[in-house]
């Protein structure tokens, strides 16, 4: 049980002093009677707002199609961020939405976003090897033969990049054309796909995120999201089972 305007505060639909003003005009509801004052306590699932049941009172998981130019960063510096595509409401929730892992401003593609910091940590453990995988275009032509090599170090899982100091996990390259590549990879490094690439000589001009574990982005254009269950990730015994 919660005090109501904490509730609505935490949802995102109002701050807490504008709760009483809300909560006296009797547009809140608790198991069907009107609300008696801010300090009450009650159940998420009892509370109506306008005869409304309140927005994902146990959290929220989305899956986002990530357009081109938008950060996955919450510092209002570095830039216009993925989070100004979600409903004003969500964005005002506390704990705040953020992203489960990251993809560059210049990477577009599907990516999690969840108020949910078991989650995050679950998915972004290179423990848990979740595999995402990528479809990057190269600047010029990769020949079948150096792509065999390619794919061999790339899956021998000794590949080192500058200035890391444990080599990079096993990951499967397949080359689509000469130039397109789809490359999975259980971990989630700085700029890792770009950096692969460029430690074999081979510029990344374009990436696109195609999966997470099992998710795909379906018919999602651009900007656009869908609501997850939460449990999604979670198997009975409460592994990840992405
Ligand atoms: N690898 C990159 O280089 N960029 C991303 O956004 C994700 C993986």
């Amino acid at each position: 049980m919660r005090r109501l305007d904490q509730l609505l505060a935490n949802l995102g639909y109002c701050s807490r002093s504008e709760a009483r003003d809300w909560i006296d005009s009797g547009a809140i509801t608790v198991r069907g009677e009107t609300a008696e004052g801010p300090a009450q306590k009650a159940h998420a699932a009892d509370v109506l707002v306008d005869g409304e049941p309140l927005d994902h009172p146990d959290g929220l998981l989305l899956l986002l199609h990530k357009p081109l130019g938008l950060v996955c960063s919450h510092e209002l510096r570095e830039g216009p961020n993925i989070y100004s595509l979600l409903p004003a409401r969500w964005q005002r929730r506390n704990p705040v939405i953020t992203s489960i892992g990251r993809l560059d401003k210049d990477t577009s593609g599907l990516i999690l976003l969840t108020d949910q910091s078991l989650l995050v940590h679950r998915l972004t453990s290179p423990k848990h090897k979740v595999p995402k995988r990528y479809r990057a275009t190269l600047a010029s032509d990769l020949s079948p033969i150096r792509a065999t090599e390619i794919a061999a170090l790339f899956a021998s899982g000794t590949l080192m990049l500058p200035e890391e100091k444990t080599p990079c996990a096993p990951a499967d390259l397949t080359m689509i054309s000469l130039r397109e590549a789809e490359l999975t990879l259980t971990e989630g490094r700085y700029h890792q796909v770009r950096r692969m690439f460029a430690s074999q000589g081979h510029e990344v001009i374009a990436l696109h995120r195609t999966h997470f574990g099992s998710l795909e982005l379906g018919v999602l254009t651009p900007g656009q999201w869908r609501v997850l269950p939460l449990n999604s990730f979670y198997t009975v015994d409460g592994a990840t089972n992405a």
